[in-house]
This record gives C-alpha cells, sequence and structure tokens, in this order.
C-alpha cells in the first residue's frame, strides 16, 4: 500500500491505490480543508506535492477548471481530486502551513 508523508506531521499514512489523498488522510484522522465537500469547489484541500508527482495522473476536468482559476502550479493539487496511485508521496498540506490570525 502506498505511503504519504504529510510535510508538517510526524510519520507517513498509508492509502490504499485509488482513494485521493483527502480520503486517505481522513482516514488516518487528518483533517485539512473540505469546505465544499470534495467538488473541487473550494480549493481549502489543497496540497503542494513535494516527491512523487510523476506518480500522479492528471488533473480531472473539475480539479483543472479550479486550478486554472486559481493559476495553481502542477505541484500543487486538490487533495479531494487527486487520486493515489501505487508510488509513495511527499507532501504538503497547505492549511496546515499557513498561521492562524489571532
Ligand atoms: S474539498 Fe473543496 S476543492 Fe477539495
Amino acid at each position: 500500500m502506498p505511503t504519504i508523508k504529510i510535510k508538517e506531521l510526524e510519520g507517513d499514512i498509508e492509502v490504499p491505490e485509488g482513494e485521493t489523498i483527502l480520503q486517505g488522510a481522513m482516514a488516518h484522522g487528518i483533517t485539512f480543508g473540505f469546505v465544499c465537500g470534495g467538488n473541487a469547489a473550494c480549493g481549502t484541500c489543497l496540497v503542494k506535492v513535494l516527491e512523487g508527482l510523476e506518480s500522479l495522473g492528471k488533473r480531472n476536468p473539475k480539479e483543472d477548471f479550479l486550478a486554472k482559476a486559481m493559476m495553481l502550479e502542477p505541484e500543487f493539487r486538490l487533495g479531494c481530486q487527486t487520486v493515489v496511485s501505487n508510488s509513495p508521496l511527499v507532501i504538503s498540506i497547505v492549511s496546515l502551513g499557513r498561521t492562524q490570525r489571532t
């Protein structure tokens, strides 16, 4: 089963091939942006792929539409739309890296 290392957290998670990054993270109790319910409409599930980008499929049309609207570089992917292959990934969850306003 492929592993995903999340830069902001300790340890790796195992995610079954064919699940999205967001599904895999949530199965391990890791919650991050999910405002639109996984419909590629909000961008809150944004991740930056640090290693393994070449193993991922191309953006699907819904992800591609939002990526263009947000002017995202190729290494930025929507966690709710990006399906894990059989290769390991290293990612950064964008929302976990942001500082909170006080
Ligand atoms: S959860 Fe809204 S774009 Fe992924």
